[in-house]
């Protein structure tokens, strides 16, 4: 179960990353890598950090034109990270294009691809936050139908919220399409700024690959301790 969750190392420090790895070696080898680490640390960390055999979520949400989210995708692959993702709202030509470019290039030079993965609804998303920005289909509705979009453009699976995993199980049909869910709140911690979130347990019980956990681990006092307990509750 423990290969299951993949924590976010949402600190601001090289130091506080390495802190936090090793402050849960033994039971943590997935981490995910966002914004903030990434904007402090920059790519020569991810690197190093993926060479030393974690795997690595570089979660950047590319978001842009298809020939700068595919090449962003290329860079992305040569620094050995196991998965990556872009944003589904990018649209079917940028994912498709990042999908080619990454494997082509990956075959040529002989690296291993990293799995690409679709951004659906945020999960600090609710149905209000999505009718503010023009979209008129619910949460649910939205990250269906991204889903089943990434799913035809050849994405390895998407980030969606716990709320959505049956969906997306039971309307793509591509095998091993991976569901991964932040908005993972065990039973001891706050939402804070999560909006659709559930317990480790319900998430893997409906199917989640991985699970993304951030706070709930990072803000404890003791950081082993609190995966130990996440653990205790999943069995
Ligand atoms: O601290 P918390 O457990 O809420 O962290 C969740 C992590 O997952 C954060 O790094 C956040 O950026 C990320 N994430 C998310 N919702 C998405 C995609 C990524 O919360 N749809």
């Amino acid at each position: 179960m423990r290969e299951k969750i993949i924590l976010a190392l949402d600190v601001p420090t090289k130091e506080q990353a390495i802190e936090v790895i090793k402050s849960t070696e033994g039971i943590i080898t997935a981490f995910k890598i966002g914004l903030q680490l990434f904007t402090a640390m920059g790519s020569d960390f991810v690197r190093e950090l993926a060479s030393s055999g974690l795997k690595i979520f570089l979660d950047l949400k590319f978001h842009d034109i298809p020939n700068t989210v595919a090449k962003a995708g290329i860079e992305v692959a040569k620094l050995g990270v196991w998965m990556f993702n872009v944003h589904t709202l990018g649209g079917a030509e940028m994912m498709k294009r990042t999908v080619e470019e990454v494997t082509e290039f990956c075959e040529l030079k002989n690296l291993k691809k990293p799995k690409i993965l679709g951004v659906t609804v945020l999960t600090s998303s609710s149905d209000e936050t999505l009718r503010q920005v023009g979209i008129k289909a619910d949460a649910s509705e939205t990250v269906k139908n991204l889903a089943i979009l990434s799913a035809r453009c050849g994405l390895d699976g998407v980030v969606a919220s716990p709320h959505e995993i049956e969906i997306v199980k039971r309307n793509v049909e591509k095998e091993d399409f991976l569901v991964i869910t932040p908005g993972i709140r065990p039973s001891f911690a706050p939402a804070e700024d999560q909006k659709r979130v559930m317990t480790p347990k319900e998430a893997l019980s409906l199917g989640a690959d991985y699970i993304v956990i951030g706070r709930p681990i990072l803000q404890s006092s003791n950081p082993k301790v609190a995966i130990e307990k996440i653990l205790l509750e999943i069995q």
